[in-house]
């Protein structure tokens, strides 16, 4: 459980694992945020950023707050049978994009960056018109009722990623429960049998990939994302290594679905529990962008993401120690009253682009085009084909971690 220095004295303790606090996490935001901008959480030894300006502040001073190895860590340290199952996986795990600072950081997101070019994204997005029609239809032909997560959301984010990537058809399937295990195990609170279970999924995964890029590089001729990564490696070993290849191609398997998966899911709650709003784009779907960016601001799909402290720093007035864990609330900074007058509202007519769900400064979403493209197609279709879709519960049960925010099942009828 949570408990607070005297700043929030009077104010309750959370436990932000927890599944209620979980299934709706903002009136204790908004209540924590009026009590200050920076908190310290005891019982997971981190400091919670509740403030849009506090949090853009700490994005942009990337030499203060580092991201080295922070989007690996589990939240929850793992027991000892859970480290034991990783430890036998003798991989050289080397940084990826998300987890690396300085020059490091800026060589392999500039590798990675090359490989999004616009022609592929165009490519992917003609590949989302398609596979959204196709998926809209097998939905059409269950007699009214669809579990839109499993039958919708993520089969279509996953799918488009791991095609990118290069990864053939057949593996899809192990390689979504495995992403679903690393994210638990990175994000959740398992018990001692769970985290073996996901420790043993995410072996596989980091095994699997380490394979499949060492197969690229002996045979790949391809045209996929990996091929260009493998290129660019055997031409330049300084500016790309394998192992960063391997980091990077199994850290995008992961970022690249369960974030626009999440977000698919929270349009279609925010849309279904706002009269009128499919409906309007039902008729014009030009308005998608609008009902995509404010989703973006209410229910980021990273809800909260991580730093460390390299020295001594102040925040709003608050002294965070060095070497300290620092929470970035991103879903507590898109409904701050001092930046949003809408605040909890879903509001299209004043959506904009200045939320936080793609992050700022050096590390901010090189996928976000990709990811707005994709929401914005699979809406399009759906509106088109279901005009008069009703959600069946308005409480749906969402996923219990500390990061990624959205539905583990939404059942629509029409
Ligand atoms: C709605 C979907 C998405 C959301 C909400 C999202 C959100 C974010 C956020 C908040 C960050 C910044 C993390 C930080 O500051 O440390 C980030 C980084 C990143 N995202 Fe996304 N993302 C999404 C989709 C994607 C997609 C589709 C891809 C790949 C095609 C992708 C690849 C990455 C990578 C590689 C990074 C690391 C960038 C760096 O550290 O320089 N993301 N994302």
């Amino acid at each position: 459980m949570m408990t607070y220095n005297s700043s929030t004295a009077g104010f309750g303790p959370i436990d932000l694992l927890s599944p209620d606090y979980c299934q709706d996490p903002h009136p204790w935001l908004a209540a924590a945020r009026q009590r200050g901008s920076v908190l310290y959480a005891p019982s997971l030894d981190l400091w919670m950023v509740l403030g849009y300006e506090d949090v853009r502040d700490v994005l942009m001073r990337p030499s203060e707050f580092s991201s080295a190895g922070t989007s690996q860590d589990p939240v929850v340290p793992l027991c000892e049978s859970a480290e034991e199952v990783l430890n036998q996986v003798h991989l050289d795990t080397a940084p990826t994009i998300s987890s690396s600072d300085g020059e490091g950081h800026a060589r392999l997101r500039s590798a990675f960056v090359r490989t999004l070019s616009p022609k592929r994204i165009a490519i992917m997005r003609e590949r989302a018109k398609l596979d959204a029609s196709n998926l809209a239809a097998a939905m059409h032909d269950s007699c009214g009722f669809s579990e839109f997560i499993s039958h919708f959301a993520s089969p279509f984010t996953s799918e488009a990623i791991f095609s990118l990537i290069g990864f053939p058809r057949n593996d899809h399937e192990h390689l979504r429960r495995w992403c679903h295990d690393r994210l638990m195990l990175t994000w959740g609170r398992l018990d001692d049998a769970g985290q073996v279970a996901a420790a043993k999924g995410l072996a596989n995964l980091r095994e699997y990939c380490k394979a499949f890029v060492e197969d690229r590089w002996v045979f790949g001729t391809g045209d996929h994302l990996v091929d260009d990564l493998v290129q660019l490696s055997r031409a330049n070993p300084d500016k790309l290594g394998k192992s960063e290849v391997v980091a990077i191609i199994s850290s995008l398997s992961f970022a690249g679905h369960e974030t626009t998966a999440r977000l698919l899911g929270n349009i279609v709650l925010l849309l279904g529990t706002t009269a009128g709003t499919w409906a309007r784009i039902a008729t014009d779907p030009g308005l998608a962008p609008l009902a995509i960016e404010e989703a973006l601001r209410l229910e980021p799909p990273i809800f909260a993401w991580r730093r460390k402290t390299t020295r001594v720093c102040r925040l709003a007035g608050t002294t965070i120690p060095a070497q300290a864990t620092v929470l970035l609330s991103i879903g507590a900074t898109g409904r701050d009253p001092a930046v949003f007058e809408q605040g909890p509202k879903f509001a299209m007519e004043t959506a904009s682009r200045k939320h936080l769900a793609f992050g700022r400064g050096i590390h901010s979403c090189p996928g976000a085009s990709l990811a707005r493209a994709q929401a914005a197609e699979a809406l399009s279709v759906l509106s088109r084909a279901f005009p008069t879709l009703n959600l069946v519960s308005k409480t749906p049960p969402w996923t219990s971690n500390l990061s990624f925010r959205g539905p583990s099942a939404l059942w629509l009828e029409w």
